[in-house]
């Protein structure tokens, strides 16, 4: 089937006159005459300009934890803005979800607001540079913290074969743009590697201020750490004093209301939070340790924002916590997503397809490979062409998966069983369309 682009292609030819490539972030650009133009979303389901229906496991790539549009998120949003958004000041609202915040997470002690991933993630590295006077960090190949300078070296979009041995890894640089003298600021190595960090850690130490971290591989098909992998880094960063930060930008109140540090039992100095607490509404924090925490402000490390805990996306949290704390609507998801993954599993098998299934229930991808799957590098065995066939295939039946296997299918609260079985279904009619 293809779909009418009547309306959605005269909007995006306007949209090429006036935004670079028609897009305002690099990765929504599908080409000129492919790229979707959306009107709306609502629950599980979005449209484009044309009026054709999707089931949405793309989610805006995180954040609708709930559903696009969800009627609780949106009055509570609705209500506040009679009284005013941004005051460049302390709100009570602020502080109710801050306490909310620090309730809900281990450990969780001191934190602040920002109002992106991105922010969330440069703030908590200059507050762990602050903290232990040192300048150097850890990140592992693979994963994506956001578009500034610092992080944009072997990220999701990196070709593995540019990174080098894993004896010897070789921090890639994201595009242009970026000055050549961060490189030196980085280690980019191989997730899931026991030995390889400990190597690092122990030549580098005097110089590793922090090492980032995404608990489970929220870029790469959600691949999960190996048994004991967080551990392993917790108790290196303790030994030498090197500031651990976990990204929970796409992990956070998504795996577990506490994030990836209850799911996996490890808890990190600092960990930043993004997408799903505000339901599809920009807002993000970062926080932990007060002793860490307390290094920012008073002439010390620094972190600001205009727009930091304003009184929409401060609403729209509120709401997101209350929901999250009130129902058990992860531990739901977690079931229908298994369900989900064992019903992918089991088209996958019966087409006779070797496929490795990926990732937490609630974000979670398969690659189409016989050979395991624990880290970035293990995608240059997977068959990517088969992948995206049979996407397209389940685009072109009305539902919307990334047709790149790095990035993971979203669940949220309104996939509902009968939209779980729906789209086995499609699947395993565009299995066997793309195998003809
Ligand atoms: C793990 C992770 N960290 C940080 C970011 C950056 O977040 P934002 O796009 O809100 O700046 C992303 C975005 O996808 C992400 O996946």
């Amino acid at each position: 089937m293809t779909y009418s682009r009547e309306i959605s292609q005269p909007i995006f030819d306007r949209a090429l006159e006036v935004l670079v490539k028609g897009v305002s972030s690099n990765f929504r650009y599908l080409g000129e005459k492919q790229t979707p133009v959306i009107s709306k979303g609502k629950g599980a389901r979005i449209w484009d300009a044309d009026g054709n229906e999707f089931i949405d496991y793309r989610l805006g790539w995180g954040p609708i934890i709930l559903g696009h549009a969800d009627d609780r998120v949106n009055h509570a949003v609705s209500e506040h803005l009679d009284n005013g958004t941004t005051f460049a000041a302390t709100t009570e609202l602020e502080v109710i979800v801050a306490e909310k915040l620090v309730k809900m997470i281990p450990s969780m002690e001191k934190l602040r607001f920002t109002n992106t991933g991105t922010e969330a993630t440069m703030h908590a590295l200059r507050t762990a540079r602050g903290y232990s006077n040192k300048e150097k960090f850890i990140k592992f190949e693979g994963q994506y913290h956001g578009a500034h300078d610092y992080v944009l070296f072997s990220t999701a979009s990196s070709s593995v074969s540019a990174m080098g041995s894993r004896t010897s890894p070789i921090p890639v640089q994201v595009g242009s743009g970026i000055p050549n003298k961060i490189r030196d600021y980085v280690f980019c190595l191989p997730f899931n590697d026991f030995d390889a960090v400990e190597k690092c850690v122990k030549d580098h130490h005097g110089e590793l201020g922090a090492m980032l971290v995404e608990p489970c591989l929220g870029n790469i098909t959600g691949i999960e750490p190996k048994d004991g992998f967080l551990q392993h880094l917790r108790s290196l960063c303790d030994k030498y004093n090197i500031v651990l930060i976990f990204d929970e930008v796409k992990t956070g109140f998504r795996l577990s209301n506490g994030g990836a540090r209850e799911t996996y039992g490890v808890i990190p100095d600092i960990s930043t939070y993004a997408k799903s607490l505000g339901n599809g509404l920009p807002v993000a924090a970062f926080g932990g340790r007060s002793e860490i925490m307390d290094v920012i402000g008073g002439g010390s490390v620094t972190h600001a924002g205009t727009f930091g805990a304003n009184g929409i996306s401060m609403a729209a949290a509120n709401a997101v916590l209350d929901i999250l704390s009130e129902s058990p609507v992860l531990k739901n998801l977690s079931e229908r997503g298994t369900r989900l993954k064992n019903g992918l599993d089991q088209i996958l098998t019966d087409a006779d397809l070797p496929h490795q299934m990926c990732g937490h229930p609630n974000i979670q991808g398969f690659l189409i490979t016989d050979k395991k799957v624990e880290e970035v590098r293990d995608l240059a065995h997977s068959n990517d062409d088969l992948y995206e066939s049979i996407m397209n295939n389940m685009y072109d039946r009305g539902i919307w998966i990334e047709n790149d296997p790095r990035e993971p299918w979203f669940l949220c609260e309104a996939h509902t069983d009968e939209v779980i079985d729906h789209t086995l279904n499609i699947f395993e009619e565009s299995v066997k369309a793309s195998l003809k």
